[in-house]
Parts: structure tokens; sequence; C-alpha cells
């Protein structure tokens, strides 16, 4: 079996590691992958064209594509491969405006009655500062453009000075382009927050373990959101009984209206949640799995994630053979650059430590430079923990991120503090 994971960062690396363990013993590529991968796959280069991904894949003639970043999927590069009978893992741009478009996704959740945020849409800063003033809110907001931003799209602001100065930013001075000519404003929701990741055929899913994500820069949620700093799975906070009002109430109902509409969602769907005191609600859609949760949740997937991709392509997934439940635990702690998620530099050497039994370390933005090994990215490694607890895993977690944060990069402390037991 041969298997080509498009992507470049820690998510990807996570995925070719578990391919790796797989009873297939697959023949792994990484498109175009990172130097830190190169132990376990083959790297090959492409720039970010659909079109030449698309050559590169027919070339090597694989029997499972998995697609890692959004901006391809959005791109069309999953019906692409698949319309030349290759069976690629991840939805179609229609399905990917899930997350492509907040816009959609916001209507289709209010069409369909899934528990979200109340929001209104703009596209001009007038009619948007006309609506704060006339609706005064004391609990804060949130501005968000309608596209793809690298993760840099949502703001929560506390007051509607910084929510008229973030849609002025957007509409008018047009910092993040086209991505915010639209924009969101919606209420800000108060809870504590999950990842939880499905596996689709379109019609049937099944859930993946459950993860919490930590994204702002700094120690105790403070600073600007980034991509996410740390992980770990499982969110005991989500338990059965919830995961099931989530899929009854969010998932099904999401999937339905995606066939309804004529776009069936075939890939990994993952639903960001805010669990409030009005139960769970939808904080955003990704068409794709999250990075660093799939730094986390592989350690503990008891089954071969193999079977459940071939099965959702193939529109036949059978959700009794693959259980939500983890197997064991995982921590996972960002070793990101100093200024990330803003300004920083690239460049800086890196050590190679030791890895024992319990831990692994998963390559994102690093390269190799006249020989040497450097970050090339914001986000540079994912020192992750496995343990028996998260507490546990969270020890190893940290014991690595210790051994391998050089000058010029920094942690945050507290991934995973409230699981200590
Ligand atoms: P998004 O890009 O929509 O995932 O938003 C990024 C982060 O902003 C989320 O993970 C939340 O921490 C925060 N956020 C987004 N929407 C809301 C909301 N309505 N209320 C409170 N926090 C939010
Ligand atoms: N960790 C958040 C994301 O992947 O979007």
């Amino acid at each position: 079996m041969r298997i080509v994971v498009i992507g470049s960062g820690g998510r990807e690396h996570a995925l070719l590691w578990k391919f790796s363990r797989s009873g297939y013993s697959p023949t792994l590529f990484a498109m175009p992958g990172n130097v830190g991968m190169e132990p376990i796959c083959k790297l090959v280069p492409v720039d970010g064209s659909v079109q030449m991904m698309l050559d590169k894949v027919l070339e090597l003639g694989p029997d499972l594509v998995v697609v890692g970043p959004e901006q391809p999927l959005a791109n069309g590069l999953s019906e692409h491969i698949e319309r030349r009978g290759i069976r690629c893992f991840g939805p179609s741009a229609d399905a990917a405006m899930l997350e492509s478009s907040k816009v959609f996704a916001k209507e289709l959740m209010r069409a369909n009655a899934i528990p979200t945020a109340e929001f209104e849409v703009f596209s001009d800063f007038y009619a948007l500062s006309e609506f704060v003033q006339n609706h005064p809110r004391e609990t804060g907001r949130v501005i968000k453009a309608d596209g793809l931003a690298s993760g840099k799209g949502a703001f929560v602001c506390d007051g509607d000075d910084l929510v008229l100065e973030i849609a002025h930013r957007l509409l008018v001075d047009h910092a993040l382009g086209l991505a915010g000519a639209r924009v969101i404003v919606e209420e800000k929701l108060v809870g504590r927050e999950a990842s939880l990741h499905f596996f689709c055929d379109g019609e049937r899913f099944v859930a993946l373990p459950t993860a919490q994500d930590y994204k702002r820069a700094f120690d105790a949620d403070q600073g600007p959101n980034t991509g996410g700093m740390g992980t770990f799975c499982p969110a005991r906070h989500v338990n059965d009984e919830l995961l099931l009002e989530i899929e009854r109430r969010i998932v099904a109902p999401t999937l339905g209206a995606m066939a309804v509409n004529g776009m069936p969602y075939r890939g990994l769907l993952y639903v960001g949640v805010m669990l409030t005191d009005d139960g769970p609600q939808v904080i955003e859609y990704n068409c794709r799995f999250g990075d660093p949760e799939t730094q986390v949740m592989l350690p503990c997937l008891a089954y071969d994630p193999i079977d459940a991709m071939i099965a959702c392509v193939d529109g036949a997934l059978d959700p009794s053979r693959f259980s939500h439940a983890a197997s064991g635990a995982a921590v996972c702690v960002v070793l990101c650059a100093n200024g990330y998620p803003d300004h920083y530099d690239k460049g800086i050497p890196l050590v190679s430590p030791h890895c024992d039994g319990q831990q692994l370390l998963f390559s994102a933005g690093t390269t190799n430079r006249d020989g040497k090994w450097v970050s090339n990215g914001g986000r540079v490694l994912n020192a992750v923990g496995l343990g028996v607890t998260v507490s546990e895993a969270r020890h190893h977690a940290y014991e690595l991120a210790h051994r391998a944060c050089v000058p010029g990069l920094r942690i945050r402390g507290d991934i995973a503090i409230s699981e200590v037991e």
C-alpha cells in the first residue's frame, strides 16, 4: 500500500507516524513534508498549487491520499484526485466551505437550528458600526473574518471600541484581503472548549477520542490566538452523555444538511464546541484534522485509521468498528519561535533530544540549512508525552519539551494543568 500525506506540519508528521505503525506496512510519501519526517517517509517537493500536487500524486499512483491542511481542500484538490480514480481522504471544495466560509457555516447552522452563538453578517463598516451602537452588549462579542486566515481571523473583544477597530482593519483597511471582505459579529460564549473530531462518510460518522486545545499564546489563556499551543487527550469534561448530545444536536444535522444541499461531507469533520450553561454550542467547523489535536488523538486511537479513512472515502463507514474511547492518554506541548504568532525569527538551530518509549517528537516548522537542523516556521516542534493518565502523559511531554526548548523557542507551561492528579 502507498499513502501520500499532503502538508508539512506536526499534524502531518503525526499522521505519518501512525501510518508507519499500521499492519498494512505502507510506503509513505509526504508532500511536501518537512525534514523531520524523513526517517519514516519520502519527501516530495511541491509548490502550493493544486495542479502540481495532482501531477505528483498521479506520478506516484498511491492507494490513498490524505490531505492535512484546509487550503488545498478549499481549492478542490480532493475531487481532482478522486476524479482520476484515486482515493482521497478529505472533503470536496463545496463541502470544505464549512471551514472556508464562516458565513456559509453560520447560515447552515441557523437554517438547521444547530446551536451556535447569535450572529450578524456585514460587508459594510458603517452598517456594522450602526448595528453595534444600536445593540449594546455587556458580555462581549467576537468578530470573525469569513474566509481562511490561518487561525488569525477570530478576535474576541470585551468592548465595542475594539470590535469597531478590528472591523475597520478588516473591512476598510483590508488587513486580511478577500478573506475579510465579509465579517461575522457574534455573541461571546462562555464555557470550556473541546475539539471533537469525526470520521464521516457523507451520511454516517464516528467520533475519535476527545481533545482539548490551548489556543492563546501565553499561560492562563493570555495573549493572542494562535494555531494551538498544546493539547491533551482524552478530554474528560466531554463525557459519553455529552458526546451523544453533540452528535445528536450538531453532527447529525450538519451532515444531513450538507447531504440535502448536494455536498455530502466525506472526510474528517472537526467541530470546535463551547460547553456553555445552555449546552454545547458550535464555535467553528474545520474540514480537516486539528493541529495539534492530531498529535494527541492518534497515539490514543486503538484502531488503524487507514481502515476508517478508506471506509469514509468509499461511503461505507460502519461506526460499530471504531471506538471513540481513548486507549491511554497523551499531551502535546508546542515549541514555538519567540514572537509567534506575530513576528518571529526563522533559522533557529535545533537539537534532537532522545525520546524514551513514552515520548514522541513531531517536527512542524523545521528544515535543513547548511547541514544544520533549524526552525522554519512559527510552530517548530511538538513534544508529545504518553501515559495511562493525562497527568502521567503531561510529565513525559514536559520532560521532553524542556530538553528540546533551545534559546529562541518558548512553550506554554500550563498545558493540561487542569488534569494533574
Ligand atoms: P475560530 O477561528 O472561530 O475557531 O475562533 C478561534 C478561537 O476564538 C476559539 O477557539 C475560541 O477560543 C475563540 N472564540 C471564537 N468564537 C467565540 C465565541 N463566540 N465566544 C467565545 N470565544 C470564541
Ligand atoms: N488547533 C486548532 C486547529 O487546528 O484549527
